[in-house]
């Protein structure tokens, strides 16, 4: 069957409001490869939006799944115990930072956001939450009004969670002070810490239950803050008795060459978010908290039907199992850094590079018009222009004027080669 068959065969019967990056149809995956329905063979440098990082398929996840599949696939935890919830949920606080120690499964991103805002208004009894400019935590009800990274993910379904508050990320290479002169990265982190004490000041601190941040900003645009902000950020949570969230749906499980991006910055928060990469395709999600904080949370505030389905922790312990090998996750930061080098140089010599920026491979490049603002119409083309030429890449920035590149984590680097050739023969084209 031809692509336009089965794109008009989805349309009949799929609700338009889902968004799509492109038309690729595909029959199957393999690693680091996509297999289209048109007999071409795509590299995948989307990886289903940061999930699969292991690759398609990976035998180790696809023997683990068949044997939990094959035992149990189902009871609910709230009808039964079972194993493999607690095997995850003690590998989870081992693998963790110091102080985080109790779990709670849901079944994706929205879900973790969800129960991470519920968690803080509880344990805290205080209802605000500070989110930031650009930040994007799921299409939930409470993850959605915490979003800000684009105006139509929120448009249409007002009035939203009540007590929320938008602070600066600090996006150093837009950051603007308030005399609009642009920032270094310490004034960024300066500022933008005062965007939220100013919050802070206005609303009282025992207004506030949490803030909400993402340690790299993901959908927004690809961007870490700079070196002491996150440190900043959580000595006013603490002067203030508020509690800090990170959201790690996309930055966790190695993705930035570290199990988690906040060690990169020395920050542990009270309440963390995970999903995506955790189960490398299967649907989970969760969070985990200091113990004081969990143990304020009451029997039956929360709960849900599927949350740490029994098939998706085996395939977590299996993706965690390979990313704790020794060598692994420096080998994620080695292949980061090459990309890194790699975009760099190209964006000295092509002009419509504004900026490249990321963590392991989690890397972001910024496409800008000549005036400097962001270009997402180029950024558009060049994503066609390499989809055309057998890679994807998928694109973010609230104004779509950033391509991502985020391979798999144990991506070759012959393949890493053959998609910087692809990219750079689209972007000297533009
Ligand atoms: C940082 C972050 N948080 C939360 C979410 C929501 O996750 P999900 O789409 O699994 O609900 C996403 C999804 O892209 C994300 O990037």
């Amino acid at each position: 069957m031809q692509k336009e068959e089965i794109i008009a065969r989805y349309k009949k019967v799929v609700s338009p409001v889902l968004g799509h990056y492109n038309d690729l149809v595909i029959k199957g995956a393999k690693g680091s490869y996509l297999f289209g329905i048109d007999g071409k063979n795509y590299l995948d440098f989307s990886c289903g939006i940061a999930v699969t990082s292991l690759g398609h398929c990976h035998p180790k996840i696809v023997s683990a799944v068949k044997k939990q599949l094959s035992n149990l696939e189902h009871i609910c935890i709230g009808v039964a115990y079972y194993e493999k919830y607690i095997e995850l949920a003690e590998k989870l606080s081992a693998i963790t930072s110091d102080g985080l120690d109790m779990c709670f499964f849901c079944q994706d991103g929205s879900g973790a956001i969800e129960a991470a805002i519920k968690l803080a208004k509880y344990a805290t009894k205080k209802q605000g939450i500070i989110s930031f400019t650009g930040s994007f935590h799921g299409r939930t009800f409470a993850a959605m009004s915490v979003t800000n990274s684009k105006e139509k993910y929120k448009k249409g379904y007002e009035p939203l969670m009540a007590n929320v508050f938008e602070a600066q990320y600090p996006y150093c290479y837009r950051c603007v002070d308030d005399a609009g002169q642009k920032c270094d990265p310490d004034n960024c982190s300066k500022h933008c810490i005062k965007a939220v004490e100013d919050i802070i000041a206005k609303e009282g601190k025992d207004k506030i239950a949490a803030v909400i941040i993402e340690p790299v900003l993901g959908e927004g645009g690809y961007a870490p803050p700079p070196a002491f902000y996150l440190k900043r950020l959580k000595s006013v949570c603490e002067q203030n008795g508020i509690l800090l969230i990170f959201d790690e749906v996309q930055t966790g499980f190695g993705r930035t060459g570290k199990m988690f991006a906040h060690e990169h910055f020395g920050v542990v928060p009270d309440i963390m978010c995970m999903a995506k990469g955790i189960a490398n395709g299967l649907p989970l999600g969760g969070i985990i908290a200091k113990r004081e904080v969990m143990e304020k949370w009451s029997v039956s505030a929360h709960g849900g039907t599927f949350g740490g389905n029994p098939v998706s922790c085996a395939a977590a312990l299996a993706s965690i199992e390979i990313m704790q090998k020794k060598g692994f996750l420096n080998k994620v930061e080695r292949m980061g850094t090459y990309i890194m080098r790699k975009l760099d140089s190209m964006g000295s010599k092509y002009k419509c590079i504004g900026d490249v920026r990321g963590l392991g491979l989690m890397i972001g490049v910024e496409f800008i018009k000549e005036n400097g603002d962001p270009d997402p119409e180029t950024t558009s083309k060049v994503v066609k222009e390499c989809l055309n030429n057998g890679l994807l890449l998928i694109s973010c920035g609230s104004h779509d004027q950033v391509i991502r590149f985020i391979p798999p984590l144990n991506v070759k680097k012959s393949d890493v080669d053959h998609a910087l050739k692809i990219f750079e023969d689209a972007v000297c084209k533009m």
